[in-house]
């Protein structure tokens, strides 16, 4: 959509459309503890901004997010941040089995921000040689740790081998729920305690964790703020992210990844990018995860619209931002995902032992929201013939704030949109659906067609769930971006302004979109089946109704569909 100039935020997202211009000057400290409990009862500091004189020798570990090693069932990685550098930082580990217990010591990862040139501490411990299935209990210290007498400490649970029964549950476009950052809401508290309601063996975080770049003069505190609430589940489970346009940071990298990718360990994808994209497996669901700022067409970076330039702290050193910089990372791998995505798709689609493949990525190849970004035709280009060929069952999305299920979709139409601005034909490749109303037996076999839900009601403030249609006819009708849409001078002297989407089509695999919540949370369960039946999963999205106005913690069910289809392992 059209983004005008922000009066007082000096960068700007493309996605957002309401981010208070008043967002930095509105500075409100919101403290509190964790919606569940468990991670705030011990290590958990107030959601407040703080100054670096207050963080000297504070080794105390916060931010404690799990994430899978390259076997989920036998490696989990623990990260967290402290506010100064730890001193002897280490995890003691014990199996609930009554095992011996033992210390796991953590790799320290740092990096200094590059807008204010705070720089922020992560520890890493790979827990390995862990038992499947297996509960496993842990506390985290340092020597500089304010509570060295009761260190935080929680449990979680490794994944099963072979095939079996388990749930995940996904969102994206979380926040902080410290409503002094821009884009941040009480919601987001909300959401991650309805993580812990369903209590899922992990959860896809799919992109725009925190919207740190909104706010660039406190990018470290926003992600401290959003560790922080996120803490209060993803101690106790692994929280697998993705990259999102929203993690793009100026001053951070050479792909503004740095205040990402230092956070988290993620499973190896054995090339020059780590911890851009991964996979890994699950019972029989090969999990993939996508980092789609390589081929999406927007521009959805961070952005300066000026007329101000954005100006880093002095003691950066670093060169003010002029306005009209952006960040756009369209091409940044030089063809490496998509290569490794067509291998990893090909081995697991060969595979006996992988039944289910679900892709994991912020951007959207299918959304018809009406006030948020729309489609964007350089994923259709570069990844959904490859999802068509090996059989992508779902795709797992965010970036829109609301919720969009499609119909499942294979091949495209050609030449079937058309300009906004001219009329004139477009081929915008609109996707194919397979059907267009609820199979006999309400039972979706996604071997005829990827689904593609938009899963983008974390604890933003900024919900988007009003969907594009047709003046003429009222038939759905989506946005789509097929080409870049780079800064341009805007109506006010020094300003820019980003165009918006260039093309429009008929959104004919629209099959839900939820008019009530821009607020939900999607529970998948894997039913393994038995040798020679059938395997399914149960998707059911449960919204915040009222959300939009009012923070909600009652999520309630919007709907349920199921997929079933043969398990592999039988000719
Ligand atoms: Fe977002
Ligand atoms: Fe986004």
């Amino acid at each position: 959509m059209q983004q005008g100039p922000q009066a007082k935020t000096p960068v700007t997202p493309a996605d957002d459309p309401e981010v208070p211009s008043t967002a930095i000057s509105r500075r409100q400290f919101v403290t509190g503890a964790g919606a569940t409990g468990l991670a705030a009862a011990t290590a958990s500091r107030p959601l407040q901004a703080r100054g670096p004189a207050s963080l000297a020798g504070d080794g105390t570990p916060e931010q404690i997010h799990l994430t899978w090693g390259a076997d989920p069932a036998r490696t989990v990685h623990l990260s967290w941040a402290s506010p100064a550098a730890a001193r002897n930082p280490r995890v003691h580990v014990r199996t609930a089995a009554g095992g011996t217990e033992r210390v796991v010591r953590p790799d320290e990862r740092s990096y200094t921000d590059g807008l204010n040139g705070q720089t922020v501490f992560t520890y890493h411990a790979t827990l390995a040689g862990l038992e499947p299935g297996a509960l496993v209990s842990y506390s985290v210290t340092a020597d500089n740790d304010r509570h060295t007498h009761r260190p935080f400490s929680a449990s979680f649970r490794t994944a099963p081998v072979g095939r079996a029964a388990f749930r995940f549950t996904s969102y994206g476009d979380l926040a902080t729920p410290n409503t002094g950052w821009a884009l941040s809401s009480p919601q987001s508290r909300h959401a991650v305690a309805a993580v812990e309601r369903f209590e899922p063996l992990f959860h896809l975080l799919n992109g725009d964790l925190c919207y740190a770049n909104l706010n660039p003069h406190s990018q470290p505190d926003v992600w401290a703020d959003f560790g922080n609430n996120v803490q209060a589940s993803a101690a106790r489970r692994p929280w697998m992210p993705c990259t999102g346009n929203h993690e793009i940071e100026f001053g951070n990298g050479a792909l503004g990844f740095d205040s990402y990718l230092t956070r988290y360990r993620l499973p190896d994808n054995g090339t020059p990018f780590p911890g851009c994209w991964y996979s890994f497996q699950i019972g029989a669901v090969m999990f993939i995860s996508l980092s789609a700022d390589d081929v999406i067409y927007q521009e959805s970076g961070a952005f300066v619209p000026g007329p101000e330039p954005l100006l880093p702290a002095p003691r950066t050193g670093n060169a003010p931002i002029v306005p009209g910089s952006s960040l756009y990372l369209h091409g940044y791998s030089g063809g490496a995902q998509t290569r490794w995505l067509a291998d990893t798709l090909a081995r697991s689609a060969a595979a006996a032992d992988v039944d289910w493949i679900v892709v994991q990525m912020h951007q959207d190849a299918l959304s018809s929201s009406k006030h948020g970004n729309g489609s964007d035709k350089g994923i259709r280009d570069a990844w959904l013939p490859l999802f068509d060929r090996y059989g992508v069952d779902l795709v797992l999305c965010g970036h829109d704030h609301d919720y969009e299920r499609s119909w499942p979709v294979r091949g495209c139409n050609h030449d079937a949109g058309r300009d906004a601005a001219s009329g004139a034909p477009v081929d915008t490749r609109q996707p194919r659906p397979v059907l267009t109303a609820p199979p006999d037996d309400g039972v979706f076999d996604t071997r005829q067609g990827t689904i593609h839900f938009i899963l983008g009601g974390g604890g933003t403030s900024s919900p988007v769930d009003q969907y594009g249609a047709d003046p003429l006819t009222g038939r759905p009708q989506a946005k789509v971006i097929t080409r870049r849409n780079a800064p341009r001078p805007g109506a006010s002297p020094g300003s820019f302004v980003k165009p918006g989407p260039d093309a429009l089509e008929e959104a004919i695999w629209s099959a839900r979109r939820d008019t009530d919540s821009g607020y939900g949370i999607a529970v998948f369960d894997v039913d393994p089946g038995v040798p020679g039946g059938k395997t399914s999963i149960t998707i059911a999205y449960h919204h915040a109704p009222g959300a939009d106005r009012e923070p909600n913690p009652h999520y309630e069910l919007f709907e349920s569909i199921v997929l079933a289809k043969p398990r592999r392992d039988v000719p």
